[in-house]
């Protein structure tokens, strides 16, 4: 159950993702369907061996005695109404309890995976305080889970009692009254005491059954999403000519954050992407990755809507950079050539160089095959940064996204990267967004954001000409006068 929630999980779109915490989805793939599966494990088990019982001791009181095993029916029957009765509340105590178990979880995973910051503020005791409060939520719920859970013990064990006690009297008085045989008489009184267990046995697993139906609902929750961005059939495996946004506007929510984009990224060219921060240029490669669909206008690749293009394959031939570096915790050559099991060393030592990143990794440890920690924890933010480039270019994709691909890097590093960046970018396609300005400034086409927008694109020189936008940024990096000249302004970056 787990593995086809997560396989079904992992399918869904990111939007799936930012709505939910990650503490959430790792508590409902692991207690939830936990708990679903010893639910129905038990629920299996109760009826076979209770439901057999029943049965074998059901068919020697009607042998023996119909009227007498009335009241073993009415002792089953007082147990299924009261178990009725506590139902509705059993679900809605599970649901709370298994929420602010999440909750937990939730808290746990994000203050130990950002224990630097907490540890930098000295909020220890501010987050355990937090913890506690939640705790106390958590040991209040589990309580008044706990009433519902346990309440059905006492009611059931005075319902078989006064069972017990009539069946007694009225054992007797059939034996008395001749009307039961002796061996019928202890018969009886044996038997029917024995049912009364295996009777209650099920019962109680309709509790089981509540508390599995509530957290197979929170699963079923889960299994219910669909993906927004679902793939197409087209397999496309060569990029020909060029990526279009024709009139494209999304939003993440409600508030726009593209309006209107039209641009092209030409095959074999380099477009850059520029504009202050929160300008969308992050969300223009979100949208040619399609972890997102535009709400209007089209994307197309070679004149192909990409929502008929075969996601994976599509996918494939893109090799991203991403703004956060984020690393798996394995080795240095699995990092750089994910997702592939056995790594091909001698690519994977090409696109280290390629990143610049072969000096580093030759003075660490095991080399290749040194682990980096969680998310990359062991290596510096340049040498992350290398090891991602690295990971982008393994695969050799016809279309290369580099989003603050060089930022963390020294200027020496920098200018190295952008080097053999620069050398890849010849025979593929690259679409980069970079604060520094001199590392795009040579870029075929500019396009130049502001709050969604395009507002201009072209060449720098022809930009820093028409577009006041642009000649501000330019401005302020290089200084008013050097930015006409190219080679100047990557001069005055240095
Ligand atoms: N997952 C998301 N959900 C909701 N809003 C988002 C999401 N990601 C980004 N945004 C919003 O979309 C807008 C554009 O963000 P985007 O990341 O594209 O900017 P950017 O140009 O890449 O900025 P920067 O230069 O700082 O990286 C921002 O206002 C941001 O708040
Ligand atoms: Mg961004």
């Amino acid at each position: 159950m787990q593995a086809s929630l997560f396989s079904h999980v992992i399918d869904l779109s990111l939007d799936f993702f930012s709505r939910n915490r990650t503490g959430e989805l790792i508590s409902r793939l692991d207690k939830d369907t936990d708990a679903v599966v010893y639910g129905l494990e038990a629920i299996v088990r109760t009826i076979v061996v209770s439901g057999v019982l029943v049965l074998m001791y059901g068919f020697l009181l009607l042998k023996t005695s119909l009227r007498l095993s009335l009241f073993v029916v009415l002792a089953a029957l007082a147990q299924y109404i009261f178990i009725q009765l506590i139902k509705k509340p059993t679900q809605r105590r599970v649901r709370e309890q298994f929420g602010i178990q999440a909750q937990v979880t939730s808290y746990l995973q994000e203050v130990i995976s950002n224990i630097r910051v907490v540890k930098s503020f000295a909020a220890e005791d501010y987050e355990s305080s937090r913890l506690q409060r939640l705790s106390k939520q958590a040991i209040l719920a589990v309580f008044r889970f706990g009433f519902f859970k346990n309440v059905d013990e006492p009611v059931t064990f005075i319902i078989n009692s006064l069972v017990n006690v009539m069946v007694l009297l009225f054992a007797a008085n059939e034996f008395i009254s001749g009307r039961l045989s002796t061996t019928g008489f202890f018969l009886y009184l044996y038997v029917g005491r024995s049912i009364l267990d295996p009777i209650t046995s099920i019962a109680r697993s309709f509790k089981v059954v509540q508390t599995t139906v509530a957290t197979s609902e929170r699963v079923q929750e889960f299994f219910d999403e669909r993906a927004l961005v679902t793939s197409g059939d087209l397999v496309k495996e060569h990029f020909e000519d060029e990526i279009r946004f024709d009139n494209v506007s999304f939003a993440y929510g409600i508030e726009k954050v593209l309006r209107n984009i039209n641009l092209s990224i030409h095959k074999g060219q380099m477009t850059a992407l520029v504009g202050e921060s929160g300008a969308g240029k992050s969300t223009i490669t979100d949208l040619i990755l399609r972890f997102y669909d535009p709400q209007s206008g089209q994307i197309t690749i070679d004149g192909v809507d990409l929502r008929s293009l075969d996601l994976p394959a599509y996918r494939r031939m893109i090799g991203v950079v991403s703004q956060d570096n984020i690393l798996f915790n394995s080795s240095v050559a699995h990092n750089i050539a994910y997702p592939d099991d056995v790594p091909d060393m001698a690519r994977v030592r090409q696109a280290a160089q390629i990143a610049n990143a072969t000096e580093f990794i030759d003075k660490l440890t095991d080399r290749y095959d040194s682990l980096v920690g969680d998310r990359g924890v062991l290596l510096s933010g340049g040498q992350k940064q290398r090891i991602t480039i690295a990971r982008a270019v393994y695969h050799q994709p016809r279309i290369l996204i580099l989003d603050e691909a060089t930022s963390a890097l020294d200027t020496e590093s920098e200018r190295q990267v952008q080097e053999a960046i620069d050398n890849i970018i010849k025979d593929t396609t690259a679409l980069v967004i970079a604060h520094r300005l001199s590392t795009v400034i040579h870029a075929d086409n500019i396009v130049v954001m502001e709050a969604g927008r395009v507002v201009d694109q072209g060449k720098h020189t022809k930009l820093y000409e028409r577009c006041k936008e642009y000649k501000h940024f330019c401005d302020l990096q290089f200084g008013a006068a050097s930015s006409f000249n190219p080679r100047e302004a990557q001069g005055a970056q240095g």
